[in-house]
């Protein structure tokens, strides 16, 4: 709803308590359209009326879209006694958004990870039906071959007799004793490409999540690092251009 009281908004937007909003209001420094205002309890349109305050103009914003490169050793929760979240590595600008990471990479898992508030656009880029491909880069302890590449696009049976869909494996480098490799899946089971390749024998050393829809991973961001996504990304994700 783009309809609400000025205070609530600009409070959201993180110019203040809604006390330090009235503050500035009655100090004269709010304008809903170019007027000044002088209560707080007015209903704006956020989609609709221009606010300033103090001379700058605040764009309310409902949701954000974050794309952070996840290091190692943080978990994909919103809080935890024990373990450091994504969320806490958060810069605080973006914490008040009460964001949450969109699926999951495990804890030693590197790489994409988008965090919004927006519960549909999680729910969709989650739902099979949307069919949105995450992309993995993989160091794998043994030589991945022609074989297993056949296997994954035919549907790997991991050992706990569940069966994958179509995955596509494409060997990068076969180097001594380990092979550099990208995967792309359509489904998120818990651990899911450790175990489909468990069932053929062989250990994920290093995993890295390159891609999520049409969305790559800026290489400029680095491990740790979050920024909104711009809207082109967004678009990205679902293949909408
Ligand atoms: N598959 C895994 O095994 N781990 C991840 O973090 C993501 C996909």
């Amino acid at each position: 709803m783009p309809v609400m009281r000025i205070d609530k908004m600009l409070s959201n937007c993180g110019i203040g308590s809604r006390k330090n909003v009235k503050n500035l209001i009655n100090l004269g420094k709010v304008t809903v359209d170019g007027k000044l205002i002088n209560k707080s309890d007015i209903k704006i349109d956020t989609d609709k009326n221009s606010i300033f305050v103090d001379g700058k103009e605040i764009i309310y914003k409902k949701y954000v879209y974050l794309i952070m490169n996840k290091p190692s050793g943080v978990i994909s929760a919103t809080e935890d006694k024990e373990e450091k979240t994504v969320i806490d590595i958060l810069p605080e600008k973006y914490k008040k958004f009460n964001v949450f990471p969109v699926g999951r990479l495990d804890k030693n898992t590197v790489g994409l990870l988008i965090l919004t508030n927006d519960g549909e656009f999680a729910h969709n880029t989650l739902s099979p039906k949307k069919h949105v491909w995450k992309k993995y880069f993989a160091t794998v302890l043994g030589i991945v071959s022609e074989y297993d590449v056949e296997y994954f696009s035919k549907g790997v049976l991991l050992e706990n007799g569940e069966l994958c869909k179509s995955a596509k494996l494409e060997i990068v480098k076969v180097l001594e004793d380990r092979t550099n490799v990208f995967v792309e899946i359509s489904e998120g089971k818990f651990h899911q490409i450790k175990k489909m390749f468990a069932a053929t024998g062989k250990k994920v050393l290093y995993l890295k999540r390159v891609g999520f829809g049409g969305l790559t991973l800026d290489e400029k961001l680095a491990e740790g690092e979050v920024r909104e996504l711009t809207e082109s990304e967004f678009k990205s994700i679902f293949n909408i251009f």
